[in-house]
């Protein structure tokens, strides 16, 4: 089985995280982890803040040189060392904070941003990158691409960096949609016996886990509600690559709403819980858009659910286990799909 943990608060001194039933004999640099960890850093859309935090990560076991030992992997990623907010009973609309304070009787807001923060989502890279790296050397393709910014679609990457500039001289931000595309999936991964062996709801539980995603589709999703059953049935596109929560050999498309990120530079009126005055919360530090960093996560939080969901079908406890299975099991596969 495999499983996940992560803590550490966005001001701590480290987030901590453990990667457990991974399997052994998976080949993986240093470097492919920074890699990933930049292309979540550096996303579009990030704002300077973004500069302090450098992302220096220890692997501190699960690793004999560059191959895994089958054994937890635990990591740790290096907080910058900033000090922890003060108190304030000011809770940020559109957050994490009153919610949060009403759970956790409390009515210093920082302690619940300092958990609630995306930057926990570093770490769901980090660990995600393992997953990543077995499914690249299995033959399958995690990508992800940012489909509108802003409600504007057919973007370029002059096109997002102008909408961005725009955004930012106003003192707005942006949500945005993001697609994940998994190509050279297995059939049969995931199963219809039971709701939580769903590979949808698995994968939309993944994606609807990272800040900010309010919405969730596989392949045709909503536009499918408005189409008649002649015309969806025509297209096995449509579902995403998915039936009956199961992948039927056809590549994976998921989409999800990112909605535009609450901290505003010039803020939003809330109210203090203390004084039950209105006041501004301001935030001078986010970023303008979290859309392109989002897609970023979320390519790495699928991996891990697919990984988990090959590890549950095919099993073994090593990559020299693991791929003649998973090679044989598709040369059956398409003997008969490729009839279709
Ligand atoms: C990578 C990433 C970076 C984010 N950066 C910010 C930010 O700088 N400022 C902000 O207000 N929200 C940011 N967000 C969004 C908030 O974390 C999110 O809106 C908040 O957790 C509440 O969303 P929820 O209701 O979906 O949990 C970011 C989200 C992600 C995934």
């Amino acid at each position: 089985m495999l499983r996940y943990l992560t803590a550490g608060e966005s001001h701590g001194k480290y987030l901590s995280g453990i990667l457990e039933g991974f399997p052994a004999g998976v080949k993986i640099t240093r470097a492919y982890i920074a890699a990933q960890l930049r292309r979540r850093r550096q996303a579009p859309g990030r704002s300077a803040r973004q500069a302090l935090e450098t992302d220096e990560f220890e692997i501190l076991s699960g690793l004999a040189g560059e191959l895994t030992t089958g054994a937890p992997i635990a990591l740790l990623i290096k907080n910058s060392g900033r000090a922890l907010p003060p108190p304030s009973s000011l809770p940020r609309p559109g957050h994490a904070d009153l919610a949060g304070m009403l759970k956790y009787d409390t009515l210093n807001a920082s302690l619940i941003r300092e958990r609630a923060s995306a930057r926990e989502t570093a770490m769901r890279t980090a660990l995600g990158s393992f997953a990543m790296r077995l499914n690249e050397l299995l033959g399958i393709g995690v990508n992800s691409r940012v489909v509108s910014l802003g409600g504007v679609s057919g973007l370029t990457a002059g096109k997002a960096a102008e909408l961005l500039l725009r955004a930012r001289r106003d003192g707005d931000t942006l949500g945005g949609e993001f697609e994940v595309l998994i190509d050279n999936v297995p059939a049969g991964l995931g199963s219809c016996v039971q709701p939580d062996r769903r590979l949808g709801a698995r994968l939309g539980g993944a994606l609807m886990g990272i800040n900010g995603v309010k919405g969730f589709e596989i392949g045709g999703g909503f536009a499918l509600a408005a189409q008649g059953g002649i015309a969806a049935s025509a297209d096995p596109e449509l579902s995403g690559g998915l039936d009956g929560g199961m992948t039927n050999g056809l590549g994976l498309l998921l989409r999800c709403a990112v909605k535009p990120v609450p901290g505003l530079p010039g803020g939003a009126l809330s109210t203090d819980l203390k004084s039950f005055r209105k006041k501004l919360s301001v935030s001078k530090t986010s970023d303008t858009t979290a859309v392109f960093a989002a897609a970023v996560v979320a390519e790495h939080a699928a991996s891990l659910e697919l990984t988990a969901a090959l590890l549950e079908k095919f099993g073994g406890d090593s990559l020299g286990e693991l791929r003649p299975r998973v090679e044989a099991w598709r040369k059956i596969t398409k003997k008969i799909l490729n009839r279709l």
